[in-house]
């Protein structure tokens, strides 16, 4: 989704690296305690070394909704994560996103609209009372709304396994009972793997086709129905490349995030959320070779923090997120003068009647977490 996000003028687009680093730091310390900076683990490190508290979507989301202090939340991430925090955080709190245009491919793939028509195509074939909707929280607020109301629940890489076994364990035996994911099939497929459902218990439901090119036997024989959505970083992770790596590295390790396909997940040694992969990283013996599949920001700050271990990336064509990178200083120092000018710039809302249902989802996730 396009936003439009105001050019900048040159007092920041022209600022030295160290000039904007002085602005950054006075502006910070004018603001003191009514700030707080999140920062998502795929920032720049210009940008990373601001942020109060880092984090993966998850642990974000938890420090958005205890920062009962802060009057302006700064969110170095992506559009959704700052929509997730102005939907748990207190009326009085402000979350701004330093550049509009930082959204998530991903979940622009699962429309609102394409969700709810899906939703009814299901409900002509099935007992729609049945259906349980997962969205991953990489997803507009509007759909985290309708999720909600469905009594459905959102979640995020470090917690997929919690909510869809909650969603499908008081049903296991039950072949009638059903979950759609949204909007990351991959996250939803490796989830499933991992519960123990096989790949006939899966179908992958295209938006683009007609009644997402399933017929009535296919929805009403899987239990969990994926959205053809996915992340374009993670997906360009390979077996090719897990193969190489070992066979470069005989003792090595390969680490990867959620999003990546299946086959390279089954091939890997350890999977989970960018929290998990830091942890990973940090537990693993010196001397070790790391290849980790995810972003490239993330692997490059592990590797220069890990100097007596070798972490690469798993790709060896790197592949950044371009959104998460349109975060940077002059954007950041932007948002943070015109807070101490008193303007609030890119404030991120999301309006009552969406929120309550998406708070709803929001909510149920944390609880089951
Ligand atoms: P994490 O929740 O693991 O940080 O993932 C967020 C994300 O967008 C990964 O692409
Ligand atoms: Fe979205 Fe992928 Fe970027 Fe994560 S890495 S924010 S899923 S585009």
């Amino acid at each position: 989704m396009i936003r439009l996000q105001k050019q900048l003028g040159e007092s920041y687009t022209n600022a030295s690296p160290q000039e904007l680093d002085a602005r950054i730091g006075a502006a910070k310390e004018r603001l003191g305690d009514s700030l707080l900076i999140l920062g998502h683990h795929y920032q720049r490190d210009e940008v990373m070394k601001w942020a109060d508290s880092r984090g993966d979507s998850l642990a974000l989301s938890r420090f958005a909704a205890a920062s009962n202090t802060a009057k302006y939340i700064v969110f170095c991430g992506v559009h959704f994560m700052a929509e997730a925090a102005d939907i748990i955080t207190g009326p009085d709190q402000q979350v701004i996103l330093p550049d509009l245009n930082a959204g998530c491919s991903m979940a622009d793939m699962a429309d609102t609209e394409d969700v709810e028509l899906a939703w009814e195509e299901f409900s002509r074939v099935a007992d729609i009372d049945n259906f349980v909707p997962i969205t991953y929280i990489n997803s507009a607020a509007s759909l985290k709304n309708f999720v909600g109301r469905r009594g459905g629940s959102v979640c995020t890489s470090s917690n997929a396994r919690a909510v869809l076994s909650w969603a499908l364990e008081p049903l296991r035996g039950s072949d009638s009972k059903k979950v759609l994911f949204v909007p990351d099939q991959h996250l939803g497929r490796n989830t499933a793997f991992q519960l123990g459902y096989e790949a006939r218990d899966m179908a992958l439901y295209d938006p683009r086709l007609d009644n997402g090119g399933l017929d009535e036997q296919a929805i009403k024989e899987s239990t969990v129905l994926l959205w053809k959505g996915y992340c374009s970083v993670h997906q360009r992770f390979t077996v090719d490349q897990v193969k190489s790596f070992r066979d470069a590295h005989p003792g090595g390790i390969v680490v990867v995030h959620p999003e990546c396909p299946h086959e390279v997940v089954e091939l890997a040694d350890a999977v989970g959320s960018t929290d998990f992969i830091i942890k990973t990283i940090d537990q693993a013996p010196e001397g070790t070779d790391i290849a980790v599949g995810t972003e490239i920001h993330l692997v490059n700050r592990l590797a220069n923090e890990h100097p007596d271990k070798n972490v690469v990336s798993l790709d060896p064509l790197v592949c950044p997120c371009s959104t998460m990178f349109r975060i940077d200083p002059p954007h950041l120092c932007w948002v943070l003068e015109g807070l101490v000018e008193g303007e609030v710039r890119n404030r991120i809302t999301v309006e009552e009647e969406v929120a309550e249902g998406a708070r709803l989802a929001l909510d149920r996730m944390l609880s089951i977490s």
